[in-house]
């Protein structure tokens, strides 16, 4: 079935908190180099929110930005979809406060798809716009992974940071030649346990044995990741173009969720990408989840790397296990 209407990309935004955490800071606070974690993961630096800042304050930046950007209101928007593992509290919503912050009138959810969480929001949005049901969606990947880390756990806390991105998703005429051309979604909650925070919602409520245990941190088989991640990665990239009716070769810039540099020279030599092709800022950022993506398309965009006309690939992997997948004609 052919869809009703275009969806595209008409604004973007992003919010990096100030305050740098280099490697050398880390090395302070855990048994830690620099070397190692430069080599083992590309990170050099990521940015951490200030005391009081929450996931909310970022994402709504990124969304006043986003705006500005189309060009439109926060009174424009119909819908606003947050992508975040770390929102501001279980309930309400992330993206209810950020709604309410905007001063928009509209519907406002928050959704939990990892770091795969910016490609799913934006297929979602694809969706509801294509099918005629919306013109201007807001969707934010905001992210607070410093809340959500033991700064003693130097397995994982060198590799994430805080930070949002966001993007206006609006309808575009059918004939307009550009657009979200295709996404494709994955899973398999089969392999929940490789990638979590297990404490703190009803499998676990809050007590003092999963504060004893640790369990409102993030949890990691990095090894295991590491894997499933170049492998879904390249999946979902065959997939997407597949449903596209694209093939590698038509492919300006891959732009991925940034975890780890090895991951994602990984993903692009098993794709025959070359590495200009491939858009990476995961030294100055490491992993800001479900704010990764988009805020690499953000600064792809305005640093003038990405023309019009050309192909963006998107993908991104995370905890869920989730993995996504969209293609853009800039
Ligand atoms: C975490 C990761 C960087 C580790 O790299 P690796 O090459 O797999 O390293 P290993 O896990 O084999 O660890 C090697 C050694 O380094 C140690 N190590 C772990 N973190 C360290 C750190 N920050 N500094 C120094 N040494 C560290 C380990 O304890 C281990 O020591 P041992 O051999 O004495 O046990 C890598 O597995 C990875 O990036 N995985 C994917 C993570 C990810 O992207 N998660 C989010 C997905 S959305």
């Amino acid at each position: 079935m052919s869809a009703l209407y275009q969806a595209g990309i008409t604004g973007l935004g992003a919010y990096l908190p100030a305050k740098v955490l280099t490697n050398f800071d880390l090395e302070k606070m855990v048994d830690t180099t620099d070397d190692w974690i430069r080599t083992r993961t590309g990170i050099r630096e990521r940015r951490i929110a200030a005391k009081g800042q929450k996931s909310s304050d970022l994402g709504l930046e990124a969304a006043k930005q986003a705006l500005q950007n189309a060009g439109l209101k926060p009174a424009d928007l119909e819908l606003i979809i947050v992508a975040t593992i770390t929102p501001d509290m279980l309930f309400p919503s992330t993206a209810c406060s950020i709604q309410a912050r905007l001063g928009a009138a509209c519907g406002a959810f928050d959704m939990a798809a990892a770091c795969s969480g910016f490609p799913y929001a934006l297929a979602v949005s694809e969706g509801l716009v294509k099918a005629g049901l919306y013109k201007h969606i807001l969707v934010v990947g905001a992210e607070m992974l410093s809340s959500f880390i033991d700064w003693k756990d130097r397995a994982t806390c060198v590799l994430f940071g805080d930070g949002a991105g966001a993007a206006v998703v609006s309808r575009l005429d059918h004939d307009s030649g550009h657009g979200v051309i295709a996404s494709y979604l994955g899973s398999d909650g089969n392999q929940a346990d490789i990638l979590q925070i297990p404490g703190g919602g009803s499998a676990h409520p809050p007590s003092e044995e999963t504060l004893k245990q640790g369990l409102h941190f993030l949890k990691m088989q990095g090894a295991e990741v590491f894997k499933v991640a170049v492998r879904t990665m390249e999946d979902a990239v065959h997939e997407v173009l597949r449903r596209a009716d694209l093939e590698l070769k038509d492919v300006d810039w891959l732009i991925p969720h940034q975890a780890n540099i090895r991951i994602l020279n990984a993903v692009a030599e098993r794709l025959e990408l070359p590495p200009e092709k491939v858009y990476i800022n995961v030294d100055r950022y490491g992993n800001m989840s479900s704010a990764s993506t988009v805020v690499a398309l953000c600064e792809a965009v305005s640093q003038g790397l990405v023309k019009k006309g050309q192909i963006i690939v998107l993908v991104a992997f995370g905890g869920g296990l989730t993995w996504a997948a969209n293609v853009i004609k800039w």
